[in-house]
């Protein structure tokens, strides 16, 4: 998808500087043209040579040498997309403030092309309220941040801070080149806990808000999607949005079924009751004619449905809401269910799952995993669709 486009990749000063050589041979890999810049602190880690030697020109990191009299406006010119990784939080912070002090930040700031960034830094600065304050100014700038990863960090230690991985990054960069990159896609998702009633008054359901569902909506529509969105929950929907409405996992499901076929992918994230009362009373059931006893009866899993009956141009996801064994349970109902992706989350986990604003998931599919670290369920919802279009690529 990059092929032919020229990418300027900034490598800025930390120990993660070493995998900015993994994702230039990945940018030329996919066609793209590289032109590398690198901040003073980046050659102390990794020489400039190998970059030179890999990517499509040699490596520049002066305002000063060479021929050009005005090298960071010919390169923000040039450039069709600017690729900062590793980003330490100077490159961040300085960018953020409109400050050029090297060819990297004059660059930026000279150039008009989307920016993708991708911070990696030890746990406490990445937490560091200025280094958040700067992220959350780029982001409302039109950045695209790709967010570091839990895991080892420099001089041992673990948290969150590491570099994404290169896969994370090489997909930002094509939805950064390409925002409409679903344009040809029909999208129908499901959203929230499904009611089922005891009598009208009483039902029993679950926790969950529909957000997930409904921040799928928005970035599908965004990256330019036809998308049918059939929610359980009265939230606004995003404009352009074709909205069909739910209460119970038997209406739900024929909703679904009805218009299944007609579109290329299906995302499963309503939490649908799997069991509902056995009966349902036309009136309210009075506390002395209510048995202490509920009687329930299991609900038709049509995910099950929906797999089974897979037709060749589609791409079906499930979610799995676990809080034991995520990666093992969730890797049974992939393939129980003939799924081309399952979204698992620990539901247990602090910040994560129903109700909340964000979310941590593992992206299962046949013999691929990606961890999403904590964020915005958008941010989720934009990395399940990257995955989406990976599949349908490797289809
Ligand atoms: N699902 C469905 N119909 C149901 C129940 C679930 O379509 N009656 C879908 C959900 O939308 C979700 C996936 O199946 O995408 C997983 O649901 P979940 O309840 O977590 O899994 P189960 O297979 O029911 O297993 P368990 O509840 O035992 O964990």
């Amino acid at each position: 998808m990059i092929s032919g486009k020229t990418v300027v990749l900034g490598v800025s000063g930390g120990i993660a500087a070493y995998k900015a050589v993994d994702i230039c041979r990945r940018l030329i890999e996919n066609g793209a043209h590289v032109v590398p810049i690198m901040t003073s602190g980046a050659k102390r880690f990794i020489g400039e040579v190998t970059l030179s030697a890999l990517a499509s020109e040699p490596v520049k990191s002066s305002l000063w040498e060479g021929d050009d009299p005005i090298p960071h406006t010919t390169l923000g010119q040039q450039a069709d997309l600017i690729l900062v990784a590793p980003a330490t939080a100077r490159l961040l912070g300085t960018y953020a403030a409109g400050i050029s002090n090297d060819l990297l930040t004059a660059t930026l700031l000279a150039s008009r092309a989307p920016v993708v960034v991708c911070p990696a830094m030890h746990t406490e600065m990445w937490e560091h309220p200025a280094v958040q304050d700067n992220i959350r100014t780029l982001q409302n700038r039109g950045v695209f941040v790709v967010a570091p990863e839990d895991g080892k960090l420099a001089g041992g230690d673990i948290g969150k801070g590491r570099l994404a991985s290169t896969q994370s990054i090489v997909s930002t960069v094509e939805r950064a080149l390409f925002p409409n990159d679903l344009e040809e896609l029909k999208i129908l998702i499901t959203a929230g806990g499904t009611r089922e009633p005891i009598d009208p008054v009483r039902f029993i359901t679950n926790r969950s808000s529909g957000k997930q569902g409904y921040a799928l909506a928005e970035a599908a529509v965004a990256r330019g999607a036809t998308v049918t969105l059939v929610t359980t929950v009265d939230r606004p929907a995003p404009t352009g949005v074709e909205v069909l409405y739910a209460e119970t996992a038997n209406d739900l499901r024929s909703v679904v079924m009805s218009c299944a076929e007609n579109h290329d992918v299906i995302i499963m994230a309503a939490a649908v009751a799997d069991f509902k009362p056995s009966s349902t009373a036309n009136r309210k059931l009075k506390k002395s004619a209510l048995s202490t006893n509920l009687e329930l009866e299991p609900t038709h899993d049509f995910l099950v449905d929906l797999g089974a009956g897979k037709l060749p141009h589609q791409t079906i996801v499930g979610f799995a809401a676990e809080t034991e064994e995520l990666e093992k349970n969730a890797i049974g109902k992939l393939k129980g269910k003939n799924l081309d992706l399952i979204v698992a989350n620990d539901v247990s986990a602090p910040n994560t799952g129903f109700a909340h604003d964000t979310n941590e998931v593992l992206l299962l599919s046949d013999g691929d995993k990606r961890e999403v670290p904590l964020s915005t369920k958008r941010v989720i919802a934009d990395s399940i669709f990257d995955v989406v279009l990976d599949l349908r690529k490797n289809k």
